[in-house]
């Protein structure tokens, strides 16, 4: 079991995952402000927007606008999503310099999200993933549906494994594995994560984790005590795939700072700040905030 890290790496998903499926779209404006209060608060790692079709998800429309209008701070990334070449000139236009490029492990999936076999996406994303190395741009990896599809039940973790090495061979720095859906437990997780580590260091693997079923914070107290350390997360709770239906949002970001504060695990972000952040964005979209650790702030329980 590996021993508990002294600081672990939150990459903030509210801004693309957190908005895309949301029944309020919010312009370019507030997106930018939502990404500011973000790095406000301490995160460093903010996946700001998806150069995707804008019919498919029309919450991401203008994400070209964001990124030439965003305000970068020193030691920030801003990745965002690419799944194609098309996307990538976009991307490249906005001055992009990270980027994200996604499959899933699921065929069903595959199609419903962005059209095509998981062969061909990934064949897209070698073609994607050559021209951002060669354009100077850092490269990170998600699998989708890896504790289970949507549509198809149980995958194999060997598949998952074997895409998530496909990826790293690609040159991504890292592989973000998605629980879409978010039905994994936390003993399938262990498991999960010891069977791709044996193709792909837990070092370069990243946990994200969606919390329908409600063990997302325990999802990533599990794959910590597998060597992870890079955890995707979404302010308030947000968060849905448009194309995994009845999912609901990402593992919230103050549920996991508040996991590992009390662990004494180094975030760098803080908590009070980012209570605010989420109370914010829950009031722009019209809804009362989803997260757990929120609410106990706002009702003033004792911490
Ligand atoms: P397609 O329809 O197969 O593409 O879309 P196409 O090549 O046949 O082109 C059709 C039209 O789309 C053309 O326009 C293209 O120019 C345009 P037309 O000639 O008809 O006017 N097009 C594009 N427009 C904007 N951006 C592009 C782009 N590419 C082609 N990049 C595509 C393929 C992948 C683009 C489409 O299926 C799509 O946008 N899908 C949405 C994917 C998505 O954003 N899903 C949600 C994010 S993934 C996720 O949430 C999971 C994750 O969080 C991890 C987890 O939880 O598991 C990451
Ligand atoms: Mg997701």
């Amino acid at each position: 079991m590996a021993a508990l890290p002294a600081a672990v790496r939150i990459v903030e998903v509210g801004p693309r995952d957190g908005l895309q499926n949301e029944a309020v779209a919010l312009n370019v404006e507030r997106r930018l402000a939502l990404i500011g209060r973000l790095s406000d608060a301490g995160l460093r790692d903010i996946e700001a927007g998806a150069f995707v079709s804008p019919r498919r998800v029309p919450n991401m429309a203008g994400s070209g606008e964001l990124m030439q209008q965003l305000d970068r701070r020193p030691g920030v990334s801003y990745p965002c999503l690419v799944p194609n070449e098309t996307g990538l000139d976009a991307a490249l236009e906005a001055g992009c310099t990270d980027i994200a490029i996604f499959a899933a492990v699921s065929e069903t999936f595959s199609q419903r999200n962005t059209g095509c076999s998981i062969h061909e996406s990934m064949d897209r994303l070698a073609r994607v993933a050559v021209r951002a190395h060669d354009a100077g741009l850092r490269v990170r990896g998600y699998l989708s549906c890896v504790l289970g599809c949507p549509y198809e039940g149980a995958v194999s973790d060997e598949a998952v494994a074997t895409l998530s090495a496909e990826l790293i061979a690609m040159g991504c720095h890292e592989v973000s594995l998605g629980d879409t859906t978010g039905v994994g437990s936390p003993f399938r997780v262990r498991a999960l994560i010891d069977c791709v580590a044996r193709r792909v260091p837990a070092e370069r693997l990243a946990g994200h984790f969606h919390d329908t079923w409600g063990m997302a914070a325990a999802n990533v107290h599990a794959a910590t005590l597998s060597g992870v350390t890079v955890f995707d997360a979404s302010v308030g709770g947000l968060g849905g795939c448009p194309f995994a239906p009845g999912a609901t949002g990402n593992v919230a970001t103050e549920d996991l700072v508040y996991l590992f504060d009390d662990a004494g695990v180094y975030t760098g972000v803080d908590l009070r700040k980012l209570v605010d952040v989420a109370n914010w964005i829950s009031a722009q979209l019209e809804r009362p905030v989803a997260s757990r650790v929120a609410r106990a702030f706002n009702s003033g329980r004792p911490t």
